[in-house]
């Protein structure tokens, strides 16, 4: 089926912009980002947008639709009634570059602050061993395509620019998890979580984990369970009790 469908397209820049109508062809099988590919070709030649696989793997193509962070590649169109106006607006959560494209340079300045993978002394590549049941956990971590929209969606930061230096967001809270539950991971991760990502500030929302594209449980398979190990450490009374000798 093809029709003219109605769109409502966020464009300016850093000082400030606006939604603009159009009307485009959608024909059967299309997705968002083709629609904004034929605003392109048609209406809109300076759109900026941006895009890489238009497979749902690199991540790039982040945006919000109807004000929910989205995949523009993965958004099918059939999802809409042909009356329903789609509006498309830049990731609220970064500073806008221009109409659709952010600056996520917030989320690789979280990545640096995670301590890299630290195994044992005197353990070199080649001899890691670890069981297939710790392999396979780390598996579903590492399916993440770095889309940020699990960091564009959490309230901690969404609006708040206040929090973003104390918070390293669901992503970087997944890896320090990821890290933490590596057998072969030697360095603390537990105490970092709390002190240094912010994982205190999290309360268990789960907006993130309902957003991620790639169906990662960042709350129940990440960040609860390092809660947990937070309790764990600092909150369990026999553990208090244990270090308050040990240190005597
Ligand atoms: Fe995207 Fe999911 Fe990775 Fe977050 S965890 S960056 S939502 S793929
Ligand atoms: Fe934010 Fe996810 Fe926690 S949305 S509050 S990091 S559960
Ligand atoms: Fe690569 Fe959408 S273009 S995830």
């Amino acid at each position: 089926m093809t029709y003219t469908g109605r769109f409502r397209v966020w464009r300016g820049d850093a000082d400030g912009g606006s939604l603009h109508d159009h009307e485009v062809e959608v024909n059967e099988g299309e997705v968002v980002l083709d629609i904004l590919h034929r605003l392109q070709a048609t209406q809109t030649p300076d759109l900026a947008v941006r895009w890489n696989c238009k497979a749902g793997k690199c991540g790039s193509c982040s945006a919000e639709i109807d004000g929910r962070p989205r995949l523009l590649c993965m958004t099918r169109m059939s999802v809409f009634a042909p009356d329903h106006v789609v509006t498309v607006t830049p990731l609220r959560t970064f500073p806008v570059v221009r109409d659709l494209v952010t600056d996520v340079s917030f989320n690789y300045a979280k990545a640096r602050e995670v301590t890299a993978f630290t195994p044992p002394a005197g353990l070199a590549p080649g001899e890691y061993r670890m069981q297939q049941v710790d392999v396979e956990r780390s598996q579903e971590f590492r399916k993440c395509i770095e889309c940020f929209l699990c960091q564009d969606t959490c309230h901690v930061v969404r609006d708040h620019e206040e929090n973003k230096e104390s918070f390293a967001g669901p992503r970087y809270l997944l890896r320090v998890a990821e890290l933490e539950m590596h057998p072969l991971d030697v360095a603390d991760r537990v105490d970092a979580a709390q002190d240094e990502h912010g994982l205190g500030r999290c309360n268990i929302t789960k907006c993130c984990t309902e957003v991620c594209p790639e169906g990662i449980k960042i709350t129940d398979n990440a960040l609860i369970p390092m809660k947990e190990r937070v309790a764990d450490r600092r909150y369990d009374p026999l553990a208090w009790l244990g270090r308050t000798i040990s240190r005597r």
